[in-house]
């Protein structure tokens, strides 16, 4: 059996400069778990169905089991690890807060993958109504059935208007 062609890519995987040396079908979803440590980037369907391995690409949420390494060297990569406060502080950020205290998890497969997408959302638009985040979830699916406390969350975080969002607290954008 020949041995595949690596070739050398630069990311930036939550705020740190890293150069991974990939195979041209390599997908992110691979080289994040495999070649970074980041295993809060989860396979599930491999097809861009689930949402379980989605991660921020330049701020946006994006399936990583759908993008070649190659693809995207040179930009910016925030995972579930990444998704904390910029100032270090151990609070987490509110997002993370929000589910944790809703009890928003069973096995927690999908769990990072929903918090960064509802992230970037708030990040985009921190007025976003309860339908918007709801829709904005409709990629992301629980085998657990954790929908009801899922919903809980998203309620918390739009009745606080969240405010530590807006002012930054999240740290991924
Ligand atoms: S594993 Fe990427 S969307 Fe399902
Ligand atoms: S909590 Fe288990 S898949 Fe969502």
């Amino acid at each position: 059996m020949s041995e595949q062609h690596e070739e050398s890519v630069e990311l930036e995987v939550n705020g740190q400069r890293r150069v991974v040396s990939v195979r041209g079908d390599e997908t992110l979803l691979e080289t994040l778990r495999d070649r970074c440590g980041t295993s809060s980037v989860r396979y599930s369907c491999g097809i861009g169905v689930c949402g379980t391995c989605t991660v921020l690409l330049d701020g946006a949420a994006v399936s990583s089991c759908l993008l070649l390494t190659s693809m995207v060297r040179g930009r910016q990569v925030v995972t579930g690890e990444g998704l904390r406060r910029p100032d270090g502080g151990a609070e987490p950020p509110a997002v993370q807060r929000a589910f944790v205290e809703a009890g928003a998890f069973q096995c927690s497969y999908c769990i990072p993958a929903m918090a960064l997408t509802v992230h970037a959302a708030l990040q985009r638009d921190p007025d976003a109504t309860m339908d918007e985040l709801v829709d904005e979830l409709g990629g992301n699916l629980c085998r657990c059935g954790s929908y009801p406390q899922i919903r809980q969350a998203l309620e918390a975080l739009v009745s606080d208007r969240v405010t530590s969002t807006r002012a930054g607290d999240g740290g991924a954008s």
